[in-house]
């Protein structure tokens, strides 16, 4: 094997289709842009980075975003990716720390925001290592996560977290066909959740040019009300649902960390 498993791959590959497929990235972005210079941002973290979308087509748009994300795959995929283009987007910093540790390499207090976007929370302890989410401690992860987004904003800075929207429904399918890289792709991905034990599974099946893949990945059923209740417990006030043009799958929330609170 080489130094990235074959499943940890593939799911990159997976979520990049899916996210071609399920929106309009260009609308999505120009979604963010306006709300970023209505709350009149200038620094941004996104801490899920992921495959790189939005970090790097808001850092194109001229954005000073950073990228994280915990999974080295994801963030050497990246880097390679950014090289490519202009000395500002080439220099995007990068980081590859897992939520509960982001004060070691951002300074508290230093972004006016805080991106966390595509469902990401949930997968807290079960995105690298394909396994089932264990519920307690994903919990604890996440709820240390959301202290860290505190501390790393600025006072009067602004999370961005969204979620997924179909908790209550016992089992949904999500399927889109397209064109994405001049291949003809479709996804089929069926969402199980089991309110039971708080696990959430996602069997995926994503055809590129009439070849399958298919990946099982389990992560924590988070309701809006659980992520609302931790947002609070960790200080942020103004917690609401927020309207951002081209998401049209999530529920995004936003939240503030208060003015007056000095970094620790
Ligand atoms: C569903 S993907 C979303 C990626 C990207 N934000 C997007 O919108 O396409 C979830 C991402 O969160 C990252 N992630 C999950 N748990 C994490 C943690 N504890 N610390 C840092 N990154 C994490 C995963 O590695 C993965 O790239």
């Amino acid at each position: 094997m080489g130094k990235f498993s074959r499943t940890e791959q593939l799911l990159a590959n997976h979520w990049r289709l899916g996210c071609k497929l399920l929106w309009n990235q260009e609308e999505l972005v120009a979604g963010l842009s306006a709300f970023m210079q209505e709350n009149h941002i200038e620094s941004v973290v996104d801490v899920s980075g992921g495959n790189g979308f939005p970090a790097i087509e808001l850092r194109r748009k001229g954005w000073d975003i950073a990228y994280n994300d915990y999974n080295a795959f994801m963030k050497e995929q990246v880097e390679a990716q950014i090289k490519e283009n202009d000395d500002f987007v080439a220099s995007m910093p990068c980081t590859q720390v897992s939520w509960e540790y982001l004060d070691s390499v951002i300074v508290p207090g230093s972004y006016d925001m805080v991106i966390c976007r595509g469902n990401s929370l949930p997968y807290a302890v079960s995105w690298s290592v394909n396994q089932i989410c264990d519920p307690e401690k994903a919990k604890v992860i996440i709820q240390k996560a959301l202290a860290q987004f505190f501390k790393v904003l600025r006072p009067g800075g602004v999370l961005l977290v969204d979620k997924s929207s179909f908790e209550s429904a016992g089992i949904y399918v999500i399927q889109k066909e397209g064109v994405v890289d001049s291949k003809e792709c479709h996804i089929h991905w069926v969402f199980v959740n089991d309110v039971q034990s708080g696990i959430r599974r996602w069997d995926q099946y994503n055809t590129v040019e009439k070849e399958t893949t298919c990946l099982t990945v389990y992560s924590l059923l988070i309701t809006e009300k659980m992520l609302v209740d931790w947002l609070t417990t960790a200080g942020f006030i103004s917690v609401c649902p927020t309207s951002i043009q081209g998401e049209n799958i999530y529920t995004v929330l936003t939240a503030r960390k208060p003015l007056g609170i000095l970094p620790d």
